[in-house]
């Protein structure tokens, strides 16, 4: 069968040209937005993720911040930190880069964030809102997910969609968003039995395991669609010259021919996760200030 390969990347671009023309709108009205990234402790693939954001909110003209704090840093000077975001009238958004080292309370964390300034969608208020189906930051990976199928697919009504992964960040919140797009939605995670059967079922499999190519030819019906959310470094064994390379938690090869539509990794979810931060350090300036966001994907309401 042949597929559509789901392109991210163009997809991430053409949202980031529509972002900065909307923030040099705000900046007509003497509104620039603010984004502040808070980075604890020095995780190599954190840095990475928190320069990545940074520079991408310089390009796009958010006026960004960012905070490094050490890993033995008090829980309570972390919720100072916050606090004082949470009072900064230049700063629009407030990101704290997970994982936190074990000592602090993450939810503690999440929670002291002002819920307007949640730029990821994890604040209680936020996430809670987003399961009752009303209006709230939605968190930037599902987010990147929902439009991409709107994009290639369009009309989701009665499609079944089997979400691997229950996490809080990725699999929660993009199950209520394929709910709230009409689609039939089952939850499979590592306790799930006959995995392989389950997402056979799938009209659209989500795949947010964190397990390198661990969706097979086995797991998919002809004429599926597969978004694949992982983002894997793994040891390169051709014979290029780099050591590792990056693949997701879809072994793409033998997957691909089965799809009517599948991401590829990279070039997949993972642009737009960071294209949606910046849409929701826009869509927070614009709540704050009482502006309408008026984004062509508008997926809240
Ligand atoms: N760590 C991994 N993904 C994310 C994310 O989307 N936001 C934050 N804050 N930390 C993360």
């Amino acid at each position: 069968m042949t597929h559509t390969l789901i392109d991210g990347k163009k997809t991430a671009e053409e949202l980031l040209i529509e972002i900065e023309n909307k923030v040099d709108r705000l900046k007509q009205q003497n509104i620039t937005p603010g984004l502040s990234v808070v980075l604890v402790g020095n995780d190599k693939a954190s840095e990475t993720y928190v320069r990545s954001k940074v520079e991408m909110s310089k390009r796009l003209g958010i006026h960004s911040v960012h905070r490094e704090m050490s890993a033995d840093v008090s829980e309570e000077e972390l919720l100072q930190e916050i606090d004082n975001l949470n009072k900064d009238g230049a700063i629009h958004g407030i990101l704290v880069q997970l994982p936190l080292p074990s000592h602090i309370n993450t939810e503690k964390v999440l929670n002291a964030i002002d819920y307007k300034k949640d730029v990821d969608g994890f604040h209680t208020l936020n996430a809670g809102a987003l399961s009752k189906g009303l209006e709230a930051t939605i968190p930037c990976t599902p987010l990147g997910c929902i439009i991409l199928l709107k994009r290639y697919i369009g009309d989701l009504s009665g499609k079944h969609a089997v979400v691997i992964g229950r996490s809080n960040i990725v699999g929660k919140p993009v199950g209520q968003l394929l709910l709230k797009n009409n689609c039939t939605v089952t939850y499979a995670h590592s306790r799930t039995k006959d995995l392989p059967a389950v997402c056979r079922q799938a009209d659209i499999i989500v795949a947010a395991i964190g397990k390198p190519e661990f969706v097979n030819a086995e797991f998919v019906k002809d004429g599926a669609i597969v978004i694949d959310v992982g983002i894997n470094a793994v040891e390169n064994t051709d014979n290029s010259q780099r050591k590792r390379k990056l693949v997701g938690d879809v072994a793409f090869n033998e997957v691909c021919n089965k799809t009517s539509a599948i991401t590829p990794v990279p070039g997949g979810v993972g642009p737009m996760t960071i294209a949606c931060l910046m849409y929701n350090c826009l869509y927070c300036a614009c709540l704050i200030n009482g502006v309408e966001f008026d984004m062509a994907d508008n997926l809240r309401a």
